[in-house]
């Protein structure tokens, strides 16, 4: 896999503005301000409206003159209908010269997509990616985001993605393009402080699955050849992505256990909090630009096709499968099954995340991830989340509509793998 194919022999890198540590949520109107803008459209959602976090930088954007209208309507993974409802409240208040995100990443995603269609004509199966919408790129630039997360995990503060469940299709998929990346990221540890632990669970283990996924990557060089104009922002493991992935899962071996465990007893976390938020940004910003395969694909049907699992620490309004959570599912058996293509760096992920584990065959990996799983209360496999045998082939047929992402893992994957895969992921421990 190391090895470059003579076909592709390029590879992209593209990250936003950062801004990292406590207190620079409260610096957001100073830069946004330097950009020229007057009247600003913040997005957030209840929870984090609640958490006092949207009030934080609403008032460092009012105290730099800078206008603001608030937006809590995000829903906590969004949805067509969610993300329409926000535009047309966003269409319905007169102009802006900037967006703000202040939550994870259901938050960053909304805002996202308000960005894209305050600015630009028609709706939003315009631009959600074929063959669901009609991919059609921006004509207009996208109103300047700037990104606030207050989760630890998405990394949508560097990505050019808006993420999205197509309610009538139970399927989950997206808006690509690279002027979706938001113009500004702003990391503050001391607003993740205050997430819950299921949160801090299901969303760290995003990132873990950001790291492990962009680093076991097929290798850029062995795509097919692009024009400039066809290359994405994906473009497959490469060396500048591989430094944040193995950066971030270093920080997650030391840093993930203990912020869970100081959530659950009340406490702030401390030094394991920063590093989580640390630990996202890296994962971010490298996933950003490898892209990720496997688990991801197959999370998209396993949070679409929910029935009635409820998730302690998150709204108890509908059933739901928090997207990281969804993700880590499938994690240790998706990664037993892309051993064999690059052994060596599913070893190293391994002693990254737990330093001095033994052995080296494909079953490592795999129980490194479910003993981090265990430990942090993420379900024991798809059995526990409302799923049997019977849905296998469902979740199947769903995981392939996501071709893009497979077409990023490190070997061919059939349906019959991903059947292999979801059979053996009912039951981890
Ligand atoms: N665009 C991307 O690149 C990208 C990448 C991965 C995932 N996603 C999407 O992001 C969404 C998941 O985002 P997430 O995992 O960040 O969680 P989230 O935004 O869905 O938030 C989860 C819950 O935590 C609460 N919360 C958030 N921050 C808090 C805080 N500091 N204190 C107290 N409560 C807080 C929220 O109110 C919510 O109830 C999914 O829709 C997923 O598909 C997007």
């Amino acid at each position: 896999m190391t090895t470059p194919h003579p076909d592709e022999t390029v590879f992209t890198y593209a990250a936003p503005a950062l801004k990292f540590g406590r207190g620079a949520a409260a610096e957001v109107g100073y830069d946004v301000r330097g950009w020229g803008a007057r009247r600003a459209l913040l997005v957030t959602d209840p929870g984090v409206l609640a958490a006092g976090h949207a009030e934080t930088v609403a008032a460092s954007l009012r105290s730099h003159g800078v206008e603001v209208v608030t937006y809590a309507g995000a829903r906590v993974e969004p949805t067509d209908a969610s993300l329409e409802e926000a535009v047309a409240f966003a269409r319905g208040e007169g102009t802006f010269d900037a967006v703000v995100a202040v939550g994870g990443g259901s938050a960053i995603d909304t805002a996202k997509a308000v960005a894209l269609l305050v600015t630009n004509p028609g709706g939003l199966m315009d631009y959600v990616n074929a063959p669901i919408g009609r991919a059609r790129a921006p004509q207009q630039p996208v109103l300047p985001l700037a990104a606030v997360p207050t989760t630890t995990g998405t990394g949508a503060e560097s990505t050019t993605i808006c993420v999205m469940d197509v309610l009538a299709l139970k399927v989950k998929t997206g808006i690509s393009h690279p002027a979706l990346r938001p113009r500004l990221a702003v990391v503050d540890p001391a607003l993740s402080a205050t997430q819950p632990a299921g949160v801090i669970a299901a969303a760290g283990m995003d990132i873990l699955c950001h790291a492990l996924e962009s680093y076991t990557a097929r290798w850029y060089g062995e795509f097919p050849a692009k024009e400039p104009q066809q290359r994405v922002p994906y473009c497959g493991s490469n060396p500048i992505a591989d430094l944040w992935s193995e950066k971030a899962m270093g920080m997650l071996s030391g840093a993930f256990r203990a912020a869970v465990r100081a959530a659950r007893e009340g406490d702030d976390g401390g030094e394991a909090a920063e590093q989580m938020a640390l630990a996202a940004t890296f994962a971010g910003l490298g996933f950003g630009n490898a892209g990720v395969h496997i688990p991801h694909a197959n999370a998209y049907p396993i949070a679409g096709r929910v029935r009635d699992f409820r998730p302690a620490d998150y709204p108890q309004d509908e059933a739901m499968v928090p997207h990281g959570m969804a993700v880590a599912l499938t994690a240790p058996e998706a990664f037993r099954f892309t051993f064999d293509a690059a052994p060596e760096r599913h070893l190293r992920a391994a002693q990254l995340l737990s330093p001095g584990v033994e052995g080296a065959d494909a079953s490592v990996l795999p129980g490194v991830i479910a003993s981090l799983m265990r430990d942090i209360g993420i379900p024991n496999g798809l059995a526990e989340v409302g799923y049997g045998a019977g849905d296998v082939d469902a979740l199947v047929e769903g995981a392939l509509q996501q071709q893009r992402l497979l077409a990023t893992a490190p070997k061919d994957v059939t349906g019959e793998d991903l059947a292999t895969i979801m059979t053996a992921s009912l039951e981890h421990w």
